[in-house]
């Protein structure tokens, strides 16, 4: 095990029915880093994100996150492991009925035993930290615009602090000003965490802020990783699938 991971896949496969959707993965994600998985629709980003939570088990090979073989946990355990991760996912999935600040409150309720004048501190201190302002914690989510939810999503995904943030297409569906804003959020997030080998991993589509963003990228195609690069390398990469994605 190389303790400069904190994800690390060996040879895994994944099959659903008749189809390999992930063919021999074998590579390791730097822990205190961004890391970016691009590559074009039905690649097996998201699936390849799955398999890092233990939603999805390999069909074989491996999966060893923060230095456990989580493919051999039970449910319970997982459950329990999965308090390392903090998530932020395509249509930020605030729960509708509550306000912001109850949003964030939520997994601190569920999770931690902490009193309300600790939640409501914590609370508020994630809110500000990503530039929610106190009135705006009072709002219910269809109150908020769409930058301002996914605001929202980045605190509570960070409530339990996380050893591992996971983004699933982050910025989806933003223009590309607010894109930019939420991206100088995740980074901001990543920096002051970096001491404690906060990792950030991102799946996305936005080959401009990646590259702008990123320490490392993963390029898969049907399947495989055909390149797992620092920035500075893969945008010399001579591999004509990345040449023909960064020409886009
Ligand atoms: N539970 C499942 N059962 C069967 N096939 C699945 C399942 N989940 C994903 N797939 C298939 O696996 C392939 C990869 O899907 P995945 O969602 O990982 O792609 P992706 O790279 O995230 O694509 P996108 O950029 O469109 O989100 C697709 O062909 C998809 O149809
Ligand atoms: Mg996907």
């Amino acid at each position: 095990m190389n303790s400069d991971y904190s994800v690390e896949f060996r040879n895994v496969t994944k099959i659903y029915g008749d189809s390999i959707i992930l063919r021999n993965i074998n590579f390791g994600i730097q822990k205190g880093k961004i890391t970016t998985i691009l590559g074009f629709s039905g690649a097996g980003k998201t699936t390849l994100m799955k398999h890092i939570l233990g939603l999805v088990m390999p069909t074989e090979g491996d999966v060893i996150v923060l230095g456990q073989m989580i493919n051999h946990l039970s449910e319970l355990e997982l459950r329990e492991f999965r308090r390392n991760f903090g998530m932020v996912f395509q249509y930020a999935a605030l729960f509708d009925f509550l306000s912001s600040f109850e949003n964030v409150a939520f997994p601190l309720r569920e999770f931690t035993k902490m009193n309300e004048e600790e939640i409501t501190q914590k609370v508020m201190g994630l809110l500000d930290s990503v530039g929610i302002s106190p009135e705006a914690a009072k709002r219910l989510p269809s109150e908020l615009s769409g930058g301002m939810r996914k605001r929202v999503g980045l605190a509570r995904g960070l409530a339990l602090d996380p050893h591992i943030m996971l983004y699933d297409e982050p910025t989806s569906g933003l223009d590309p000003i607010t894109t930019h804003t939420v991206y100088d959020l995740m980074r901001d997030t990543h920096r002051r965490n970096e001491h404690r080998g906060f990792t950030s991993i991102i799946i996305s589509h936005d080959i401009h802020a990646t590259l702008k963003y990123s320490d490392y990228i993963v390029f898969m195609e049907q399947g495989r990783v055909v390149e797992h690069l620092d920035v500075k390398s893969f945008i010399k990469s001579e591999n004509p699938i990345i040449r023909r994605f960064l020409e886009l």
